[in-house]
């Protein structure tokens, strides 16, 4: 049965400092560009830009009920990054406490000038997460309005059933491209259809592929290449074809700065790759041919 594909959703992760180093005003101009092409889910974690790429985006909406109110904001919490803007973190560790939780949430809302996140999610699996504790939280900042929705990214399979017998985990995020193929064989996606939880991939064009040369990239984009002539698309719009393809509906988390791309990769939702296609670059990406 065909299904429609959902639109990505708009990775900020490279905006701040870790990227493009955007102005205000070009943080207002991408935002606006992409409401105009109808992508309105902005992702977000405390930790981008070192603590510093939450705040920047939300300058850009201080003051501006209007642009606030015509878009999501996606955020994560849980990782203690080590950096100069953390001085009080000793360690790169995880931290999914009450305490640090509802901290993390009331910054955010102060670096996006809202009362509101729409979607938070728990950055990484804590070893010490207590679920209880999890789901309490989770379920007070929803009570006070100050989170919409809850899930997860880089979870496994156990711990989101573990979890979801305290709190419904509504999606999870995990690195899903032609690149890493983990979640479509490790019963995450299974997991996803099963629990009508909305699976996001990040990284969705492959981690590495425009900037590391090795031998899997080179197998991958030979066979989008050839595959974007028959399709009459980019590359790029093939790559997310990919993840388009499978039925658990994945919505893509896309990581360019650039509006072009951006606009392409709205279009790869109006793509149906076909089946044989799908396993071409399957093929390619593990280098040998499925049992
Ligand atoms: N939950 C997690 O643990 C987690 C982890 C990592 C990322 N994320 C989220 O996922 C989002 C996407 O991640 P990502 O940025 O790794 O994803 P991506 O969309 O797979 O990759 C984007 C990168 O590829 C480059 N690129 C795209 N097309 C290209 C082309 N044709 N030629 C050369 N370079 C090209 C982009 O550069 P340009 O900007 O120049 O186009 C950008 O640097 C992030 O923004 C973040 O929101 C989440």
């Amino acid at each position: 049965m065909k299904k429609l594909h959902h639109k990505p959703i708009v990775g900020c992760m490279r905006w701040g400092i870790w990227g493009e180093n955007f102005t205000t005003s070009q943080y207002e101009q991408k935002i606006n560009q992409c409401l105009e092409i109808g992508l309105d889910i902005f992702d977000h974690a405390d930790i981008y830009g070192h603590y510093t790429t939450e705040a920047e985006f939300g300058n850009a909406l201080k003051g501006n009920t209007n642009l606030r109110s015509q878009i999501k904001i996606i955020t994560k919490c849980g990782i203690n990054m080590l950096t100069p803007n953390r001085p009080q973190h000793a360690i790169k560790s995880y931290d999914t406490s009450a305490a640090h939780i509802t901290k993390s949430v009331e910054q955010s809302l102060q670096n996006f000038h809202t009362d509101y996140i729409d979607t938070l999610l728990i950055h990484r699996p804590d070893i010490l997460i207590d679920v209880e504790e999890v789901g309490a939280t989770i379920t007070a900042l929803k009570k006070a309005g100050k989170i919409k929705s809850f899930g997860v990214s880089n979870f496994t399979t156990s711990q989101v059933a573990l979890l979801q017998k305290y709190i419904p985990v509504e999606h999870h995020q995990v690195e899903i491209s032609v690149t890493n193929l983990n979640a479509f064989e490790n019963g995450i996606l299974d997991q996803c259809q099963l629990e009508k939880i909305e699976a996001q991939s990040w990284s969705p064009m492959g981690n590495g592929i425009f900037t590391e040369n090795t031998n899997q990239h080179s197998r991958i984009l030979a066979q989008a290449d050839s595959l974007s002539k028959g399709y009459e698309c980019s590359v790029n719009q093939i790559l997310l074809a990919f993840i388009y393809a499978h039925p658990s509906q994945i919505v893509p988390v896309i990581g360019t700065t650039k509006f072009e791309r951006i606009s392409e990769a709205k279009k790869a939702m109006e793509i149906e790759l076909k089946r044989e296609d799908f396993y071409k670059l399957w093929t390619a990406s593990t280098g040998k041919e499925v049992a």
